[in-house]
């Protein structure tokens, strides 16, 4: 049996994007329905980013789902960049006036869901969408099918396709309507979260001849780290002995690696580095938003951001057009976003070739990577450079940082 439901907007993925969309059309009084393939406890226990901007905590605070982070959530006035024993801070708060706050993306998740739930909105889990319908008319059409094989349809003015780099959204799209670009390093990393309090009172961005390190945390008990791997990792070539030794090693015994306390380890993972964009991100009454329109390599922390970033000018533009009828804002919506991505990915792409151990890399190369980190240390406007992209660009229509 086909059961009908009609929205304004219909949002595909409860991740940081659809969640927080979903919020923010609430809060102007926009109905949405969120349809999400996996049950609540996956969603809620997947572990990923952890570093939010500034633009984004505030935005979380202003909207009423970011009191647990501020209680919870490290503030971080700087991270610290080490090459080979040496280390260098950048000071967040000197340089920008900002700073960022880590607190883990399904901490985020678990708020935003608890935000929905207590407002008694719909949000249904283990629903897969199967098929858009973008066919022209006044309305879009989701085929859904639920836990036990039914399958429904909802009607909605327009479909949000915040369902990550693999959902079904941009593979709607004619490929002729869009252009993709993309770059895969050769390079993954492997994530870890372990029983250690943090080895450092900030994070800790390595660049060694073994690869790259980064010294995370999640709170003060739980440390959360990342390797430079192979691209085809096999976890089961990285028992937790091995994990340890290789941390040791690169981040040399210059004070942090003589910190490293070896907790239980409780959670693997190989993260692969991609950049990506999807130019526009909006087929008719199909509008991307989140990972599956852009992915950025992690080294600047930034995808979670992004996906917020686009959530906060869709609403924006809902808003918009449900209060006037104008549709003008969804129009420059692509445009908008992209201005933000391409700088985001300009950052992100600028920090991973600062911090990686390439294979191609000659002498030559390494030597220009150690002029950056030279650079950055005895130049007060490299240093400004990269505090101001990793606190993340002003929420403003263009991005810009100078007044
Ligand atoms: P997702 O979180 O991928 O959510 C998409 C949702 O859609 C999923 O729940 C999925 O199940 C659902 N879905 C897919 N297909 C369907 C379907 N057919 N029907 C219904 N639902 C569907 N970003 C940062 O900002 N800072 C960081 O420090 C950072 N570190 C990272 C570290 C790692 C190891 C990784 C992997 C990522 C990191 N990122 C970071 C990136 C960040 O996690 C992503 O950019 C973010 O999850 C994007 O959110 P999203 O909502 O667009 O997509
Ligand atoms: C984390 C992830 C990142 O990609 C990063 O650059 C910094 C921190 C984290 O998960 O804590």
């Amino acid at each position: 049996m086909i059961a009908a439901a009609r929205t304004q907007v219909a949002i595909i993925g409860a991740g940081p994007a659809g969640l927080m969309l979903a919020h923010l059309l609430h809060e102007s009084g926009i109905d949405s329905v969120v349809v999400e393939t996996r049950d609540r406890a996956y969603v809620e226990g997947r572990v990923r980013a952890g570093v939010i901007e500034h633009h984004t905590a505030s935005l979380l605070e202003e909207f009423g789902v970011g009191e647990r982070m501020r209680r919870e959530g490290l503030v971080h006035r700087g991270i610290e960049l080490q090459f080979g024993q040496e280390r260098h801070r950048i000071d967040f708060e000197e340089l920008t006036g900002r700073t960022v706050t880590v607190y883990g993306q399904q901490e985020v998740v678990k708020d935003l869901i608890a935000a929905r739930t207590r407002a008694g909105l719909e949000l249904r889990f283990e629903s897969e969408v199967v098929a858009l319908e973008l066919g022209a008319g006044d309305r879009a059409i989701l085929r859904v099918r639920d836990a036990g094989g039914r399958e429904t349809t909802i009607a909605a003015d327009f479909i949000a396709g915040c369902d990550g780099f693999h959902g079904p959204s941009r593979a709607a799209i004619p490929p002729s309507a869009i252009t993709l670009y993309e770059h895969v390093f050769p390079f993954a990393w492997l994530g870890i979260l372990a029983e250690s309090p943090p080895v450092s009172d900030e994070l800790i961005y390595a660049n060694n001849e073994r690869g790259f390190a980064l010294v995370s945390m999640r709170s003060r008990t739980v440390s959360r780290i990342y390797l430079q791997c192979r691209n085809d990792e096999d976890l089961a070539r990285w028992p937790d002995d091995r994990i340890w030794a290789e941390l040791r090693a690169r981040l040399q015994s210059d004070g942090a690696a003589d910190e490293i306390v070896e907790g239980r380890i409780f959670q693997k993972g190989v993260t692969p580095m991609r950049s990506f964009v999807c130019d526009p991100m909006r087929y008719g009454r199909l509008f991307l938003a989140g990972d599956s329109a852009h992915i950025v390599p992690p080294t600047g922390a930034k995808g979670m951001n992004l996906a917020i970033a686009d959530v906060r000018i869709l609403a924006r533009a809902f808003e918009s057009y449900f209060a006037t009828g104008s549709s003008e804002r969804l129009d420059r919506y692509s445009q908008t976003c992209l201005k933000r991505i391409w700088k985001t990915q300009r950052f992100s792409t600028y920090m991973t070739g600062l911090l990686h151990r390439f294979e191609t890399h000659t002498p030559f190369d390494r030597r220009v990577q150690y002029a950056e980190f030279d650079y950055l240390r005895t130049s007060r406007a490299a240093a400004a450079s990269l505090a101001e992209s990793y606190v993340g660009l002003p929420f403003t229509e263009d991005a810009r940082v100078l007044a």
